[in-house]
């Protein structure tokens, strides 16, 4: 069967991690066609549309996109960007990966945060003798990527029928005086069918990777309906799971406890912004940015991308020293996505080997300021990083 995966590069380093990440899924084995897909500012600036219908129609057709990273700007910057023959034509910024997600309900949004022995980046703890100890850190955080905070509906000098209506409930007596343009409001809506279908992937994927805990992360003493919404369906969804435990933890204390026993959690499950917050979280206990992978999945398309922007300091340095390793395991991702999991255990398998050896090592993994004298200073360049783990396949 031939398969074909739609490209995404996008803008800045997510050029050169995409075209990295080429090279190793090839040397790995992995057989398919790509096709490549405009996205990014690039098309903004020249088209007024960071995500041409052409892309889109792309991923309709091929179903799975591998994803670098885009730069966005404010609204006013990217006007100011824009082509001027495009200038009086009605356009508006828009982020075409929150573009991506929506149109195609990409709303199970997995990051697995995971812990490769011997990475200088580990997190560490003293331990009670004085020593040192270094918890290998396996946890995946499912995160509702379409609704809740993130959802968009919002505003800055709530129109009449909104204040009205807000003004039914009780509590909003404490705001009766404030004028609505003095006012900015940004709603957090969730859904029954959001929630359990952000559950439901949690505990399957729980089920199907052996994690044996899903932990509930949002705040329900004090957002009742939305986080009580999550959590009374996380209960209801976790009886068809009698060997998974559900846990709950409110967000502010997870982050507490973020450095306390980080290894004892196994899946998590957030609204989409408790669940930004909480995989940066447990990103940063694993190696950050240059480590951090991600898929987002909707029933027909999904998409896979490092959690890390377009990084534009880092764009132009040649020979380029970002770390390419999280679009590798974004990659590593899409295969187990598609049923290629030996293709993807045998890249992790070399990944894990490159790091724990420590020969070659990228800027961030060495602490170093990032610049052109990186590699003066040791730091590996990307090219060679890719060299390494091709080499250990
Ligand atoms: P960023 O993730 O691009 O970079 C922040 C810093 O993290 C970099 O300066 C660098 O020090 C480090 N970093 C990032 N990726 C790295 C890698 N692979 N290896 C080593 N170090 C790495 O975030 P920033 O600077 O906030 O945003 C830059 C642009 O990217 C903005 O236009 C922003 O809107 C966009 N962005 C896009 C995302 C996406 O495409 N999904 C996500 C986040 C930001
Ligand atoms: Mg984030």
């Amino acid at each position: 069967m031939s398969r074909t995966i739609v490209t995404l590069p996008g803008d800045g380093i997510g050029k050169i991690v995409l075209n990295e990440s080429l090279k190793l899924l090839k040397e790995a084995g992995f057989e398919a066609n790509y096709t490549h897909g405009d996205i990014g500012w690039e098309f903004w600036c020249k088209e007024g549309n960071a995500l041409p219908e052409r892309t889109i129609k792309l991923l309709e057709e091929h179903k799975i996109g591998l994803f670098g990273a885009i730069t966005s700007k404010p609204k006013d910057a990217a006007a100011k960007e824009l082509d001027p023959k495009l200038s009086e034509k009605g356009f508006v910024y828009f982020s075409p990966i929150v573009g991506l997600r929506q149109h195609f309900n990409l709303d199970v949004c997995i990051r697995p945060c995971k812990s490769f022995k011997g990475n200088p980046l580990n997190y560490i703890r003293h331990d009670a003798k004085g020593g040192f100890e270094e918890p290998l850190v396996d946890a995946v955080v499912f995160r509702q990527n379409t609704e809740g905070l993130y959802a968009g509906v919002e505003w800055t000098d709530p129109p009449k029928v909104v204040r009205d209506a807000l003004e039914t409930h009780p509590k909003m007596k404490k705001f009766k005086d404030v004028p609505s343009e003095e006012m900015a409001l940004s709603t957090r809506i969730v859904s029954v069918n959001g929630c359990t279908r952000i559950i439901k992937a949690a505990f399957e994927y729980a089920k199907k990777f052996g994690y044996k805990n899903v932990t509930v992360c949002e705040k329900p003493n004090v957002l009742r309906e939305t986080s009580g919404m999550m959590y009374r369906i996380a209960k209801e969804v976790a009886k068809d799971y009698p060997v998974i435990e559900l846990w709950d933890t409110n967000i502010d204390a997870q982050m507490m406890w973020l450095t306390k026993n980080p290894e004892v959690y196994g899946v998590l499950v957030a609204e989409n912004m408790f669940g930004d917050i909480i995989s940066d979280g447990f990103a940063g206990l694993v190696g950050g940015l240059g480590f951090a992978c991600s898929a987002n999945i909707g029933d027909e398309v999904a998409v896979f991308e490092p959690t890390h922007g377009s990084a534009p300091k880092y764009e132009k340095l040649n020979p380029s020293i970002v770390n390419p390793m999280a679009m590798f395991l974004s990659a590593c991702m899409m295969l187990d996505h598609i049923g290629e999991q030996n293709i993807a255990t045998k890249i992790r398998n070399a990944i894990a080997k490159v790091v724990e050896e420590g020969k070659v090592r990228s800027y961030d993994m060495m602490k170093l300021r990032g610049g052109a004298d990186a590699v003066n200073k040791g730091a590996a360049t990307t090219q060679q990083i890719t060299d390494e783990v091709i080499k250990n396949l």
